[in-house]
């Protein structure tokens, strides 16, 4: 039986894709896209979900609006790294599909209480969306099944030394969803950082000889040439996908049991994910963190998802 899952997104570059890999792989069954402001304004990020479900051909999943600022702090978008409109390289043609009319926390909650089983949740940006639907409805933290998220990271930050940037978006946020008790999974730049869009994979989207295809590779371009630019990254890595892979198999990916907590009030470190790799603390465990990825796997799955819609779209 397929995973039912709900993504909470920013598209965003990897988002887009993370998507397409949700809604073209029988493993997972796509109920419901949310999103947030995170990359962009929320008003990009929720046209670009509507511009990715239109040129992927995904119909009947309801696309929701969520918040449009971090908890506490003022929202930074990252337009150096998606570009104005959050999704910057290829042309979109005008969506067709809409956005539902509830927001997206309340969609989230109805879906919860309204499916037959437990749903996993996939956050792939900043987690404001998630730390309301909790603190809003606290008896949805039994009907979570399990939370797969994109963010953190054991090592290295993106937006400051020690911080990635979901998390440092809205650190506040993340600390309610890290304190929450729900079963968590973190796929942060740590294990992200193994799924490189390399010359080879984007080869494999053009060569699907699809319109969604060429779209994907356009997309992967653009954003090969900001980490080019921002990071001297050889080849971009394709974050949020990675959480999608790990509901769908997770033999893709593999994780060890950690204690994460989120930095608040670090003076050079707020927003970094503290994870307790060697058990120095007596704090439990909290999280399932990922360490390392079948990329091959990854990709394989990636592109068939890929062909997969465009086949549908054609
Ligand atoms: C995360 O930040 C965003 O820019 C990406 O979409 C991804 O979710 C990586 O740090
Ligand atoms: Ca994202």
């Amino acid at each position: 039986m397929p995973v039912p899952i709900i993504i909470d997104c920013d598209p965003g570059h990897d988002d887009a894709l993370a998507i397409m890999l949700a809604a073209g792989d029988p493993a997972v069954d796509l109920l419901a896209i949310t999103t947030v402001a995170g990359n962009q304004t929320l008003e990009k990020t929720t046209l670009n979900a509507r511009r990715v479900c239109t040129v992927a051909g995904i119909t009947g999943v309801p696309i929701a609006a969520g918040c449009d600022r971090p908890l506490v702090q003022p929202l930074a978008v990252a337009s150096d790294v998606h570009g104005v409109s959050g999704l910057d390289g290829p042309r979109f043609p005008e969506p067709t599909v809409d956005v539902v009319p509830e927001h997206a926390v309340d969609l989230i909650h109805r879906i919860l209480t309204e499916h037959p089983e437990p749903v996993t949740l996939v956050p792939t940006a900043p987690l404001t969306n998630i730390a309301l639907l909790l603190t809003r409805y606290p008896g949805d933290a039994a009907r979570i099944r399990e939370i797969v998220l994109m963010g953190g990271s054991t090592e290295r930050g993106n937006r400051s030394p020690a911080a990635e940037f979901n998390v440092q978006t809205d650190p506040e946020a993340a600390d309610i969803v890290f304190r929450s008790g729900v079963p968590l999974t973190m796929c942060g730049l740590n294990v992200t950082h193994q799924a490189l869009a390399t010359r080879e994979v984007l080869a494999r989207f053009e060569d699907l000889g699809t319109e969604l295809g060429r779209t994907c590779a356009e997309l992967l371009t653009f954003f090969a040439s900001t980490y080019r630019t921002l990071w001297g990254f050889p080849d971009p890595p394709l974050h949020d996908p990675v959480a999608v892979a790990r509901v769908l198999d997770p033999q893709i990916v593999h994780c060890v049991e950690a204690n994460v907590v989120v930095e608040l009030h670090g003076r050079y470190t707020r927003g970094a994910t503290v994870v307790d790799l060697h058990r120095y603390v007596d704090r439990p465990v909290n999280a399932l963190v990922a360490v390392t990825l079948e990329a091959e796997l990854f990709w394989d799955r990636m592109v068939a998802a890929v062909a997969a819609l465009g086949r549908r779209s054609a």
